[in-house]
């Protein structure tokens, strides 16, 4: 690579070095390449600038920031990206909200953003965008005479054909991802679903090896599916804790649950499926308790608000019908917990129950495997419809809206041999060991260095 390479991501970590997950990944990468990375400004301003502001802490790389208007945020971010294209991806266009100002608003934000990198770009530079808060960006560039690589990973799935005629913008929808070098996907089920709408367009031409042509443009999409910095949680969880965090029983079984509160990740079934476990026990069950973390998140979004309630009344019915003077079978908390206390929990725990109804990959599957003691390994039930199960096959896979076939994975976990537990175990750590997060990166910045040009990279 001669140019630089410039990242831009919508969240930029503020803390120095950065604590965890895939802001770790491009710290490394960054560190070691250098470059710059871009993302939000973490206080609005009444009049956005005209170029980044810098910020501290890049350590071997810059940083720098755009602003945002407190209106922009919310036309930007909470509205076109997480009120209309986070359901669309995520198969709810139930919950899409439609409103003229969020297009708007998402359209400027982008169209801003192009131009002040257009103006700080050398042609050798390369531009790796992540997720879907900067889908148009390469379009706009493209437009300004932009000819550098420029790369996209979407985090989230790639949405149906079907589900993107739900959008207004389903046209500039097609021409954004084209106007891209490299499309990097989680699965190959997301290059399926990208690749056959494409080919149902009446401009897009299937090419060889995930090439696509759309009108001028060819492009390339690919699986790249996304890992976890396994050495460091791996060492992290196995940390003696100083303190028992959950006060169990020691004859008790716990199951650990751990989610941004969001829509997708299907709490309230996997709470219906742990209700069906309870109904069912048997005298020889052990007791279980489900810990469930679960950080609120985008908390002004009407979708997101209803979802605090329902989770609170499904505990409140299920304690109330089967819990005991002694045990309480689930406990929800609606806070974060510190990755030094969260690696060794999950460590602790007998099952990790991880039932998104759509999920790009799902790193927490990820983590709960690598931070297991091998010797004694935990279980993971993991729904079918996460990224993560495309690789991790050795799980119990299960469909989350069949509270009964969840409730029956939970028994079988809780009487699995340890043999069992030990032989899927080691498949799965050695799935997420082969595919880390810096292979990832590595892997993606390799491609996106090495991918043929369009026919007409300025269009
Ligand atoms: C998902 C998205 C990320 C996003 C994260 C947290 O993982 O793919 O882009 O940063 O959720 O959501 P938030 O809206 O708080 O940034």
């Amino acid at each position: 690579m001669t140019g630089r390479l410039i990242v831009l991501s919508n969240r930029i970590p503020t803390d120095k070095p950065p604590a965890g997950g895939l802001v770790v990944a491009i710290h490394e990468l960054l560190a070691e390449r250098g470059g710059l990375w871009i993302g939000s400004g973490d206080e609005f301003v009444q009049t956005p600038s005209d170029s980044f502001r810098p910020l501290e802490g890049g350590e071997g790389y810059d940083k720098a920031a755009f602003d945002l208007t407190e209106s922009e945020h919310e036309t930007f971010y909470l509205g076109y990206a997480n009120s209309v294209l986070w359901p669309l991806c995520h198969h709810r266009t139930d919950l899409i909200a439609l409103d003229r100002k969020y297009a708007e608003g998402y359209a400027a934000v982008n169209a801003r953003v192009a131009r002040m990198l257009s103006e700080i770009l050398t042609p050798e530079d390369v531009i790796w965008v992540h997720d879907y808060h900067f889908l148009p960006i390469a379009l706009e560039l493209r437009k300004l005479g932009v000819a550098a690589r420029i790369g996209l990973f979407l985090h989230i799935p790639f949405p149906t054909g079907p589900d993107i005629q739900a959008l207004p913008e389903r046209e500039a929808f097609y021409h954004w991802f084209a106007a891209f070098d490299l499309v990097g996907l989680q699965t190959e089920a997301d290059v399926a679903r990208c690749l056959d709408g494409y080919r149902a367009h009446r401009s897009g031409e299937m090419l060889m090896n995930g090439r696509m042509k759309f009108r001028s443009r060819v492009f390339e999409v690919r699986s790249f599916p996304i890992g976890i910095d396994v050495k460091t949680f791996a060492e992290t969880a196995a940390k003696p804790l100083t303190h028992d965090p959950v006060h169990i029983r020691a004859d008790a079984k716990l199951i650990l649950g751990v989610d941004r509160l969001d829509y997708s990740k299907g709490i309230p079934h996997r709470f219906r499926g742990f209700g069906t476990w309870l109904e069912k026990r048997g005298p020889d069950s052990p007791r279980g308790t489900l810990i469930q973390i679960t950080p609120p998140s985008r908390e002004t979004v009407p979708a997101y608000q209803a979802i605090a309630r329902e989770l609170e009344a499904l505990v409140g019915n299920l304690n109330g019908r089967y819990g005991e003077l002694d045990w309480t079978p689930i406990r929800l908390i609606e806070r974060g917990v510190p990755r030094e206390t969260l690696a060794p929990l999950y460590r602790l725990a007998d099952i990790a129950l991880v039932t998104p109804l759509a999920d790009g990959m799902n790193l927490v599957a990820k983590e709960f495997v690598a931070a297991q003691d091998p010797e004694n390994p935990g279980v993971l039930i993991l729904s079918r419809s996460a990224g993560a199960a495309e690789q991790m096959t050795e799980a119990l896979i299960v469909n989350p809206h069949d509270a009964e076939e969840v409730g029956d994975a939970i028994e079988r976990a809780f009487k699995m041999p340890l043999e069992e537990r030990k032989t899927r175990h080691a498949a799965l750590f050695q799935v997420v060991q082969d595919s880390d997060i810096f292979d990832w990166g590595t892997r993606y910045l390799d491609r996106l260095n090495k991918v043929e040009r369009a026919l007409d990279p300025a269009k």
